[in-house]
């Protein structure tokens, strides 16, 4: 018999010959042979818990008084987590569009390329998270510290070249091209966020 007669034989749905048996455990063997070979393979891909350990932050908010700010150690990066003031919130969802020099959100917890509205930057209002870096040429801003300069539009403001951010972490006037990127984060309770 041909091997098209053999297909024909399994298509038709007649019952398998010897030879179609033959073929159908060879391929199941060779299958469970590649998932053997597989697993193995993934599970030595997945990090274990020390390393998501260190590339996630938990953060407890509930000591960040309203009007203030804190900053933490992501990765070796320093991040910015403002708690709003109500008049900061309206302020920051009160900008148009068009003040704005980068129109993009800069958001990596929303997948595509959002307008960066006041909405496309935060989860809850009253906290705006971002990497304190700035995206001129890498200084860290001021503005979360007390006391520190917070530049022209209440956020945050780099001194080497005059930067100057909102409180949104957008960029509104100065050399800086982008705004301050949002990075992966989530709220664990009302008051603690992981981040990464
Ligand atoms: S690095 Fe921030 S303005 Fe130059």
């Amino acid at each position: 018999m041909s091997a098209s007669s053999d297909t024909h034989n399994t298509l038709s749905g007649e019952e398998p010959t010897r030879r179609d048996f033959i073929h159908i455990f060879g391929a199941s063997v060779a299958a469970v042979g590649v998932i053997g070979v597989a697993v193995p393979l993934v599970d030595q891909m997945n990090p274990d818990a020390s390393v998501l350990a260190l590339s996630t932050k938990e953060v407890d908010l509930s000591g960040v008084p309203v009007g203030q700010a804190v900053k933490v150690m992501w990765q070796g990066k320093p991040v910015f987590i403002r708690h709003r003031t109500g008049e900061e919130i309206k302020q920051a969802e009160e900008t148009p569009l068009s003040a704005l020099k980068d129109p993009i959100a800069r958001n990596d917890n929303l997948p595509g390329k959002d307008d960066a509205e006041d909405k496309n930057r935060v989860i809850n209002p009253a906290w705006v998270v971002v990497v304190g870096v700035c995206t001129h040429l890498g200084c860290v801003p001021l503005g979360t510290s007390q006391g520190e300069s917070r530049g022209d539009f209440d956020g945050w403001f780099c001194p080497c070249h005059g930067s100057h951010y909102d409180v949104a972490g957008r960029i509104r006037k100065g050399p800086a091209p982008e705004n301050l990127l949002v990075p992966p984060y989530q709220f664990l309770t009302d008051t603690t966020i992981r981040i990464g």
